[in-house]
């Protein structure tokens, strides 16, 4: 008999006949019996195995369900052929690089870090407890695609009176971070349309798969060089004018104005407009968003709470011109909204007792001071260290004059337990930097330990004052 091979434990808590099933699936699936090969008769393989015949029945039951064998009618059941499912052993995973679990840092410059101590967790446990009561059990039914009108309203409130942007709720789409957002805003276009995006730049990562239709545009002191966006067939650009990201330049007034002639010369063009860190600003006044300069209807804004309030919140928004509604409505309608209708209403709440704004001037405060500290610091002991983007947000860079390469600096601090990410993780195209340059976020570091942190990762860098 071509089964002898089977192994049965009658210990098991898998069911015998799941076992059978499961142990004839896989040689079939390994070519250990040929296609066409007949199996037992079920008395047989039951006496053979001394298991009762039921066993058999429901095994070659789910196999004949399944599609791996066939039955023939007072002949027998055969093995059907499979081979367009060739069998591959699958490799056991092992932790290491694909493992979830958190690494613990002794301190994590990453930009995308908040501080802990500031966030006003008893206002917002109230508002939690308020919203999960039986008073807004229609909120346990779906939403608006477009995010809860509430929350919407609020935003317009916000950009109208902080940002200068003029825009209906209706205009608002809400959904669970910028990285879900873009791709939505580019499926209103042409799939063909080329996209512009700042090099370095946030999106150069995450959006891979349009790699085809990106052109890296260079950034300098001024932010995105517009000149070069002029000379390319881009008719859309990705940009962060308030505060570019990673190198912090604000775009100047002259490529605003230059930027947004560009958008207006052709109906195609449009402007995506990431405001995510503006809330942040430490010298000079805030920046007015291109959203509220633009004259036509070019630019498309989008922000996000991640910086504001936190980041696993996942609420972000973009506002569309009102010409683009009709096309977002065909194609997204019918979409659901991706933030829970609870989170949103606890954020829309919270923003209308005007606790948003409160908490936002007190964490700019919080901000500035770890900026302050950060930059005395690097410039008490270690002058020779350029930082530049200083003038907003929760990260500047920091290039290090070393011989020393980028890789090696990067391992070095990893192996003292030290999080940084160098600049050349956001580029879209290579760029040659005269020396080593690293993102250097302060946003999740206590401001008590600022020094202590600075002094652990240029001791890493095996920069110390004796190397100036
Ligand atoms: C340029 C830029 N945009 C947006 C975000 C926030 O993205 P999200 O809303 O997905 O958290 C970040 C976060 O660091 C960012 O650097």
């Amino acid at each position: 008999m071509e089964l002898l091979f089977l192994t049965l434990d009658k210990e098991d808590e898998k069911p015998l006949y799941e076992q059978l099933y499961l142990n004839i699936r896989q040689a079939i699936i390994r070519q250990d019996i040929a296609t066409g090969t007949k199996l037992p008769s079920k008395r047989q393989l039951g006496d053979f195995l001394n298991i009762s015949q039921t066993t058999v029945e429901l095994a070659y039951g789910q196999l004949l369900a399944e599609g791996y064998i066939i039955s023939k009618p007072r002949v027998g059941y055969f093995v059907e052929a499979i081979d367009e499912l060739p069998y591959v052993e699958k490799e056991t995973i092992v932790s290491g690089p694909l493992s979830d679990e958190p690494s613990s840092y002794r301190f994590d410059f990453s930009p995308g870090k908040i501080d802990e101590a500031g966030f006003p967790f008893r206002l917002w446990r109230k508002y939690a407890k308020d919203i999960y009561d039986e008073s807004s059990k229609q909120l346990l039914q779906p939403g608006h695609p477009q995010g809860e009108y509430a929350l919407r309203i609020e935003i317009a409130r916000y950009l109208y009176e902080s940002r200068g942007i003029h825009c209906l709720p209706e205009q608002i789409v809400i959904g669970s971070g910028t990285e879900q957002l873009l791709p939505m805003i580019l499926r209103l276009f042409n799939k063909t349309a080329k996209i512009a995006f700042e090099n370095p730049g946030y999106s150069a990562i995450p959006h891979a798969h349009i790699q085809s239709r990106a052109i890296p545009i260079a950034v300098d002191e001024e932010g995105l060089i517009v000149d070069k966006l002029e000379k390319s067939d881009a008719s859309l650009v990705y940009i962060t004018p308030s505060h570019q990201f990673p190198t912090g330049a604000v775009l100047s007034a002259t490529r605003r104005t230059q930027l947004l002639k560009w958008a207006a010369q052709e109906q195609s063009r449009y402007i995506i407009e990431d405001d995510y860190d503006s809330e942040f600003r430490y010298i000079g006044k805030p920046i007015p968003a291109l959203q509220g300069l633009d004259k036509g209807d070019n630019v498309i804004y989008m922000s996000t709470f991640s910086k504001s309030v936190m980041p696993s919140l996942r609420v972000a928004y973009f506002v569309l011109p009102l010409t683009l509604l009709p096309k977002y409505r065909e194609i997204f309608s019918y979409y659901s909204a991706t933030v829970p209708r609870f989170d949103q209403h606890i954020l829309a709440n919270f923003m209308r007792d005007g606790h948003f704004s409160k908490h936002l001037n007190r964490m700019r405060k919080i901000y500035r001071k770890k900026h302050d500290k950060l930059i005395s610091v690097l410039s008490k002991h270690y002058p020779a260290v350029n930082i530049s983007g200083d003038s907003a947000g929760m990260h500047v860079l920091l290039s290090v004059p070393t011989t020393l390469t980028e890789k090696e600096l990067q391992s070095s601090a990893q192996q003292a337990k030290l999080h940084i990410q160098p600049i050349t993780r956001y580029i879209l195209t290579p760029i040659a930097y005269e020396q080593p340059t690293f993102i250097l976020g302060f946003g999740g570091i206590p401001i008590e330990d600022i020094e202590e942190a600075i002094h652990a990762l240029m001791k890493a860098f095996h920069y110390t004052n004796s190397t100036l």
